[in-house]
């Protein structure tokens, strides 16, 4: 195993990060062994908790040091005493965009076992992929401050679409719609934001031609926003703007049971770069330090990576065990109506995938 093991960059990061990655360790070491797969860890201890030591969230050769990894996998980063702009632009953004993470996955489904907080929902009913974009849009640097501290203060932020970076996460969409064989959601705002939007809209319309046999729609993000809560089975894969699709994807997992089991990958698809793995959740300073997160969220991205490195049968039994242990009954954690901890819940899970 040792001589072609992957090397994976662990980043437990700040709060629950720290609780919840030893528990997406644990699944991916079963499965490894399950599955005569290697690992090889080395953790990293970027954070904010380093930053407070007068440091910063990475050092300054981070990316280089990352470089070199088969994928890196995260926990969450953020906490209180440090800006969040600060913490997210000191080292998620500029991982996902040195590596060119453009591609950003995060699959909603309702599971068994799963109490919906909509009414009448099924497992089956509720099960999608959501595509946000990742390294520019809404998120970007361009723009500034003037006339800091003066009465006619003001600030300029501005969004950047360029055709390359729209099409190939459109192109990523199309495909993996292509492969779930049903069809493709474009979100949108073409009436309000008179620029960037219409551009998005013509882009969408340009790849369709690519996908002949992809179904699409698109809706404006607001009507979407309420489709995702009355009308959720209408959805397959949803191709999203960076700001869109990080509202989304905190809205999505919220109608299927709680943030605490939505895993994400930021995907480089070209594979030039290691790509990243990590829960949607963050560092959650309310319940930090007390072992009641719930991992769920950590071991399915785990299950992501796996999937990423080609080994799409490992990471089926990663989601089978999730699946497995919320269908019958296993313990949960206190955010799924459980009492559970932390470990509890991920034991119980690597057992099931053993
Ligand atoms: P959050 O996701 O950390 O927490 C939101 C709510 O969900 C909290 O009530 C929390 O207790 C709960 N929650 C989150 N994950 C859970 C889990 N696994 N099990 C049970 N309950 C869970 O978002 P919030 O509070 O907006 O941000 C907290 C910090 O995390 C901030 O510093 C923020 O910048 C950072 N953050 C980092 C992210 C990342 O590293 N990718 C993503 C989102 C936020
Ligand atoms: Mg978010």
């Amino acid at each position: 195993m040792a001589a072609n093991a992957y090397k994976i960059a662990v980043i437990p990061g700040d709060g629950i990060g720290k609780e919840v990655v030893p528990e997406g360790i644990r699944a991916l070491d079963v499965a490894a062994a399950k599955f005569g797969l290697g690992f090889r860890y080395e953790t990293l201890d970027w954070s904010c908790e380093l930053y407070a030591k007068g440091g910063k969230l990475m050092p300054a050769d981070g990316i280089d040091r990352l470089r070199g990894f088969d994928a890196i996998f995260l926990g969450a980063v953020g906490y209180p005493g440090v800006p969040d702009h600060v913490s997210l632009w000191g080292l998620l953004i500029p991982i996902r965009r040195a590596f060119r993470q453009y591609a950003n996955v995060r699959p909603v489904k309702l599971l068994k076992g799963i109490e919906c907080p909509l009414k009448n929902r099924a497992p089956g009913d509720i099960d999608m992929i959501i595509v946000r974009e990742n390294t520019e849009g809404e998120y970007s640097e361009m723009g500034g401050r003037h006339n800091r501290g003066h009465a006619d203060e003001m600030a300029i932020q501005e969004t950047i679409f360029t055709r390359a970076g729209v099409d190939r996460v459109m192109r990523h969409a199309f495909r993996l719609a292509e492969k779930r064989g049903k069809k493709l959601t474009s979100a949108t705002k073409s009436n309000g934001i008179i620029h960037t939007m219409p551009f998005w809209d013509e882009r969408f319309a340009a790849l369709k031609a690519e996908f002949p046999a992809i179904k699409t729609d698109q809706f404006h993000i607001d009507i979407l926003c309420a489709h995702f809560v009355q009308h959720p089975d209408w959805f397959d894969v949803v191709v999203a703007s960076n700001l869109f699709g990080d509202i989304l994807t905190d809205l999505g997992p919220a109608v299927v049971g709680g943030i605490g089991i939505a895993p994400s990958a930021n995907l480089n698809p070209e594979r030039e770069f290691p790509s990243m793995f990590e829960p949607v959740h963050g560092s959650a300073p309310d319940i930090a330090g007390q072992q009641i997160a719930n991992p769920i969220g950590q071991i399915w991205s785990a299950a992501m990576m796996l999937d990423h490195l080609g080994h799409a049968d490992a990471a089926r039994s990663v989601e089978r065990a999730i699946e497995d242990v919320l269908a019958n009954g296993g313990p949960r954690t206190r955010d799924l109506g459980g009492k559970a901890t932390t470990t509890e819940v991920g034991k119980a899970i690597a057992g099931a995938i053993r």
